[in-house]
This record gives structure tokens, sequence and C-alpha cells, in this order.
């Protein structure tokens, strides 16, 4: 029988959905979990993006990516002609990329956990900037020495529509929505799914613009 409680609910129901929503076998979207760290969390990233400034990479193939990079962690992702790959420093200024901060790795190693990966020790932070209309094409993060660690993705700023695909390029991926704050952790059976994100719509974000800002954590060494 509808009544006001009814219609609460489906209010609700409109809104984000909080907790862990199961995507995979292995993975998980953790609802607004790393909210509670945004406050620690931005100052820490500015310092690691006044040393390692965003930049736009080109691909093997020559294409210049939508979205610009930069990374902290004993390990930086970086692609250029002649290949992808983890480099100990930071292609720009020869030096060291930024120390991971600690309450990223922190924050990293506890959403691991909370979706069933214990003891994960990520030694790369991948940040990645979309202003509206980048994208991240179909992809399989692949380049870590091992497989056994889980990739941590943690969303910020605008929303984004995450393709969580399958295990050839052509499977049809789900359509999952990202929201500041949401946390993607994939692991073990989906550790090599493909994924990507559709064009950022354009908007302006209360804390960070009009902008997305992904950190993705890693064991690639
Ligand atoms: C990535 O796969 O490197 C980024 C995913 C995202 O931006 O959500
Ligand atoms: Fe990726």
């Amino acid at each position: 029988m509808p009544g006001p409680t009814a219609d609460l609910f489906a209010d609700d129901a409109l809104q984000q959905p909080a907790g862990r929503e199961q995507i995979g076998e292995e993975s998980y979207v953790l609802r607004g979990f790393a909210l509670p760290w945004i406050d620690r969390m931005l100052p820490e990233l500015r310092q690691v993006l006044a040393q390692s400034p965003f930049r736009q990479m080109v691909t093997p193939g020559g294409f210049t990516m939508s979205a610009a990079l930069s990374s902290c962690g004993e390990l930086g992702w970086t692609t250029d002609a002649s290949g992808y790959r983890y480099s100990p420093t930071d292609p720009h200024s020869q030096q060291p990329w930024p120390a991971m901060p600690n309450d990223l790795r922190r924050l990293a190693i506890l959403a691991a956990a909370d979706a069933g990966f214990i003891d994960f020790e990520p030694d790369a932070c991948l940040i990645n900037r979309y202003v509206p209309g980048a994208k991240m094409s179909l992809h399989q993060d692949k380049n870590e020495r091992r497989y056994s660690a889980p990739v941590v993705s943690v969303s910020l700023g605008l929303p984004a529509i995450f393709l969580f695909g399958g295990h050839t390029r052509s499977d049809r991926p789900k359509k999952v929505s990202l929201f500041h704050g949401d946390v993607v952790v994939w692991g073990g059976v989906d550790r090599l799914r493909f994924h990507g994100v559709l064009p950022i719509q354009a908007g302006q974000h209360p804390i960070m613009g009009p902008q997305r800002i992904n950190l993705t954590f890693r064991t690639a060494g």
C-alpha cells in the first residue's frame, strides 16, 4: 500500500546509493568511501601536482590522450612513442615521482581491504585529470609486473560513466555511474577486465570545479 513511507523510499532510490555494489565476481564500487578523506587528500594532491604537474601524453600509436596525467609513488605510469611503461622518474623533470602521500596510501589500502583484498601494497598512483569531453578508451591495466594485487580507483569531482567490460575488448561493458568520493576496486579474476570512461559531461563540481580527477593505485613493481 503506497503511503508516505513508500514515497520516502522512492525518493531515496533516486539519490546516490550508499554502500558497496558488486560489479564483478571480485569487483566492487564503494559508494562515498573516500568522502571522509577528501579534506586531508586535497592539500596532499596539490603538493604532488606542484612537483609533477598534469601533462598530456602520447600513445605509442601517436595519439595524444585526452586525459592529462601525473603520478606519485615509487613508480609512475607513462606512455610515449616507444611504449607504455612504469618509470621511477618523471620524464619531464628526470626526478623521482613525488612520494605517495600517507592519507592516499591508507585510503587505498582500506578500500582494497573493504573489497576483500588484504595486504594491498600500492607502489604507484596514477592521477588522471579529465576536463569535459575527455575520456579513457577501453583498456586493460597490464603493465604491472604481477596481477595478484587489485586496482583501486578513486573518483573526485564531476561524475563519470565508467565502462566495466570483460576479458576481450568486444565484450559489452557495464555502465557504472561514478561520483565524487566513490572508489572502485577490481582484482582477482576481474583484474584484467577491460575498462574505460565515457566523455565527461560539462559541469561544475562544488569542490573540484569543472573537472574530474581519478586516482588509480596499483602494485606495479
Ligand atoms: C584508468 O583506467 O586509468 C582510469 C579510470 C577512471 O578514470 O575512472
Ligand atoms: Fe585503467
